[in-house]
């Protein structure tokens, strides 16, 4: 079945299948003393993957240049446009295609929501979606549920709840997706200019999911398996005082995850600003700098999947 990624590319949370989740995950299980350097790997030897980001990221561009590099294989970069021939107003289409004569592999990250697939039209080099604007993240969504398997040892029968900018982040959007393949009840927590894009939430309902939506944090918080947190995307907004309106809208401290259902796992894609209190860090219940250490070995099993060495 790994067969199927071989030379892929990924754009979307919609490509995958349960089947192919479980694949991922059974990869990505055995790729984790490699990630943590316990274990070496020349899987990849000989292989490139150029990382062209355009726009910040730390956890993302890191997490697939070290899986590239403990897989044994090597990377080059452009971590910012201003580095790159697209400010002599280089087409994205051109610029990729240009990388792709010199690499095996590309991973991108750009503002505009389509840019990843424009990007993969232009190639025949397997693309990465690490995130188009407000649009998608896959490859987050999956260390998303693998962390979420790793937490609470299943994914079916859980009551998970999502908070914050539901309608700017491209996290949430690619996570609810995958989480329609499972038996879950979703609750979408979030002001009413930020909720859930009605496509995402036609699809779920199209898919038979359980969701509700709410503005309130504390409402049904005893109940919440996993709360997913996120940060208000103060750059995708145009109005900024809309962003002012919003920007402190609700902060999860140390007492409301005391109220919380006992083991609430709690989750976030980071960075962080002030939705989670810095005293929640120290509680088990905190996972969000665990998860963060998922990406390597997800990333590491696509990379081996799309490069046909899985
Ligand atoms: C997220 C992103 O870039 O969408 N971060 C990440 O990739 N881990 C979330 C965010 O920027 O708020």
């Amino acid at each position: 079945m790994s067969i199927k990624f071989h030379s892929k590319d990924i754009i979307s949370a919609k490509q995958f299948t349960r089947e192919d989740l479980d694949m991922i995950f059974e990869i990505a299980a055995r790729m984790e003393p490699i990630a943590r350097g316990d274990e070496e790997s020349r899987l990849l030897r000989s292989k490139y993957l150029a990382t062209l980001f355009f726009e910040s990221s730390t956890r993302t561009r890191f997490s697939f240049e070290i899986a590239m590099l403990r897989l044994g294989g090597q990377i080059i970069n452009t971590s910012h446009v201003a580095f790159s021939s697209i400010t002599k107003g280089e087409s994205l289409h051109d610029t990729v295609k240009v990388v792709g004569n010199f690499v095996d592999i590309i991973a991108i990250r750009h503002p505009l929501v389509g840019s990843a697939l424009t990007a993969a039209k232009a190639t025949e080099r397997p693309v990465i979606n690490a995130g188009d604007g407000p649009g998608e993240h896959p490859t987050q969504a999956l260390l998303d549920l693998f962390t979420i398997l790793k937490e609470k040892k299943r994914i079916d029968g859980l009551k998970i709840a999502m908070a914050g900018d539901l309608k700017f982040g491209r996290t949430i959007h690619s996570l609810a997706q995958l989480l329609a393949h499972f038996d879950v009840e979703l609750v979408f927590i979030s002001p009413e200019i930020l909720r859930a894009p009605e496509g995402l939430l036609a699809h779920l309902r199209e898919k038979g999911v359980s969701f509700r939506e709410t503005k309130d944090i504390e409402d049904g918080i005893c109940d919440f398996d996993v709360l997913y947190d996120t940060r208000i995307q103060e750059e995708r907004f145009t109005d900024l005082k809309e962003f002012e309106k919003v920007k402190n809208c609700y902060t999860i401290t140390k007492e409301l995850v005391g109220r919380g259902k006992e083991g609430i796992c709690i989750m976030h894609p980071l960075p962080r600003l002030q939705e989670i209190s810095v005293e929640v860090d120290d509680l088990p219940n905190a996972a969000y700098f665990r998860q963060t250490f998922y990406g390597v070995p997800i990333r590491m099993a696509l990379l081996a999947l799309l490069l046909g060495k899985a």
